[in-house]
């Protein structure tokens, strides 16, 4: 009989610390899923941009000298608005830079102008 009730112990013990956690689990959901955002601007570079713009966003020399710009380069980060960079994702740019309205929501093209930003703060 001993051991058993050691057994039953042990497990009120282990169900008492999970119902314990459970809260904690549940109030960093919302916090994780707000990391996840950032997680999914630059997961999708990687996917749908980095083909073509490079993984550091600097750009590939066959497109640069079909005028595609360097976002590391300040004076590119300085002469576009957040909105205009929206605007180019969305609506493409020219020839060669593709409209992706159809392909992302305008909340995954949202989170991709952090994304360009950040190749400008290195
Ligand atoms: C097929 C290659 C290609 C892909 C894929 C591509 N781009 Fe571009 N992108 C270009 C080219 C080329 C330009 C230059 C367009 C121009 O000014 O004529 C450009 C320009 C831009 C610009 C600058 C627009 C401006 O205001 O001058 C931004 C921002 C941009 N791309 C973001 C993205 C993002 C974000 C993605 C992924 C969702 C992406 N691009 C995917 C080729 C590409």
């Amino acid at each position: 009989m001993k051991p058993t009730n050691v057994q039953r112990m042990k497990l009120a013990i282990i169900s008492t610390a999970l119902l314990l956690l459970l809260p904690f689990v549940i109030l960093r959901t919302p916090v994780s899923a707000a990391a996840g955002q950032d997680q999914t601007g630059a997961a999708l570079y990687g996917q749908k941009c980095a083909g073509c713009h490079g993984k550091g966003g600097q750009g590939m020399p066959m497109w640069k000298e079909k005028g595609q710009p360097d976002f590391t380069s300040a004076s590119f980060q300085r002469s576009r608005t957040d909105a205009q960079l929206i605007e180019s994702i969305t609506g493409g740019k020219g020839q060669f830079m593709p409209a992706f309205k159809n392909k992302l929501s305008a909340d995954q093209i949202a989170s991709l102008a952090p994304v360009i930003r950040s190749f400008g703060h290195k």
